[in-house]
């Protein structure tokens, strides 16, 4: 189960700014009457039985969650609050934020966020809006000594601090040194730089207990690595479907044929932990049909997912590592998208190859399926299966599937509408 607490850790002029994650709005996507209206969704408990119901924490005698959490909005809008506004998601390796004054805009479920290393190198995150009139105050990536808002011409410091606002000399009651942009939480972990817009969310460190020690033991180059490729992806199936086909090798003998001859699917094992799972297997020994290993320095087929929607992962090959995102685009949509990160931003020619076998051969296998199964998911005739699992943890086990569904239902759990404010379904979708 996903229990944590913490403390926001935010140092600066602009702690009072911090904002809490009830104050956020959801965007319904479906309905633009109810954009902008400060809404929190909350679960009956008859829904939460509903989706829950077979499911156990046995994963030998237990029954899938119901497809309902797959095809309803109303759990694409809980997911919003209830499993990625409160979880780390990922920015991009720490190479773009290493100097001083350097600055990343990134998207955090349609909320653009900036993060920023200030001059004294500290490392910040804000939402990327103006306190002038809320436009949207930089975009892309690069190197900033002050942010200057691009309508008005506001500038702020890069610790947030608002600094100069044209012609506000004659304003009553406006005090500058008030005004500061919102922080959220931001963190490197193993290199890699990630947010979390829940103040209260512990670190990620924290929350994931050894996974930085492994990912580190297993891939000690990724400060070296740099970034080289960006796959991206539009798939008509809701994002758990994805992360559900990620999180089991039950398909690859009968759906990746060439993978299996990459990997030797005789030593996969999945072992599970609290907020990720981790997924190992040896390189396969005799030639494969996926991409040449030949020069290989990297024997290892490396993979973790961290919870909601984050891969890393490491390839035989040259040295390198993937983070892989899975992020909602409605209930029945993904954004898939893959970074990749070798020893040098030029592609050699076995990972031009490694690269065009994920790419033409692997993720249309697998979106095939997912895709697949979610208009299965939208017929009368699927609402729920079995995992199938083994004692030995193996590769072929669905345990980790069992895992994530575990840590949903857990996060469903917070969305659980309290005594006195119980909501009947009627007054609530
Ligand atoms: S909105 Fe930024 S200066 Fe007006
Ligand atoms: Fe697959």
């Amino acid at each position: 189960m996903l229990v944590w607490s913490g403390h926001l850790k935010i140092s600066g002029l602009c702690r009072s700014n911090t904002i809490g994650i009830h104050a956020l709005q959801v965007n319904w996507p479906y309905s633009p009457g109810t954009r902008g209206s400060p809404l929190q969704y909350t679960l009956t408990r008859h829904e939460l039985d509903e989706i829950s119901a077979g499911f156990d924490s046995n994963p030998l005698k237990s029954s899938s969650i119901n497809t309902r959490a797959y095809t309803d909005p109303k759990f694409h809008l809980i997911e919003q609050q209830s499993v990625f506004r409160n979880s780390w998601q990922f920015v991009c390796h720490e190479e773009k934020l290493r100097d001083n004054h350097s600055y990343v805009v990134t998207d955090a479920q349609g909320a653009s966020i900036l993060v920023v290393r200030d001059g004294e190198g500290e490392l910040r995150a804000f939402y990327n809006v103006c306190k002038h009139r809320g436009h949207e105050l930089m975009s892309g990536e690069g190197n900033v000594r002050l942010i200057t808002c691009p309508y008005h011409a506001w500038t702020y410091n890069l610790d947030g601090q608002l600094r100069g606002a044209r012609r506000s000399e004659h304003l009553l009651d406006f005090n500058m040194d008030e005004i500061c942009l919102d922080q959220v939480q931001v963190e490197t972990f193993c290199h890699l730089v990630f947010i979390n817009l829940d103040p209260d969310a512990a670190s990620l460190k924290e929350q994931s207990g050894e996974l930085g020690n492994e990912i580190m033991s297993y891939a000690a180059d990724l400060p070296q690595l740099t970034y080289a490729h960006t796959l991206t992806y539009r798939i008509k199936a809701n994002w758990k479907a994805v992360v559900d086909n990620f999180l089991e090798c039950y398909h690859c003998p009968v759906a990746h044929k060439d993978f299996c001859s990459l990997v030797d699917m005789s030593t996969y094992k999945v072992t599970t932990h609290g907020i990720y799972s981790s997924h190992m297997a040896s390189a396969g020994t005799t030639g494969n049909n996926a991409y040449s290993t030949e020069d290989a320095s990297v024997t290892v087929h490396a993979v973790w997912h961290l919870w909601p929607n984050t891969a890393l992962m490491r390839y035989p090959g040259r040295g390198n590592f993937m983070v892989w995102r899975f992020y909602p685009n409605g209930p029945d949509h993904t954004l898939e998208q893959f970074d990749f990160y070798f020893e040098t931003s030029e592609l050699q020619e076995a990972e031009v190859e490694a690269i065009k076998f994920i790419d033409e051969v692997l993720q249309p296998e697998d979106i095939g399926l997912v895709e697949s199964v979610q208009r299965g998911m939208l017929t009368p005739a699927f609402r729920q299966g079995r995992y199938l699992v083994d004692p030995e943890n193996s590769g072929m086990s669905e345990h980790a599937v069992h895992h994530f569904h575990a840590n949903l239902l857990n996060a469903y759990q917070s969305a659980l509408a309290t005594d006195g404010n119980n909501p009947t379904d009627d007054n609530n979708q």
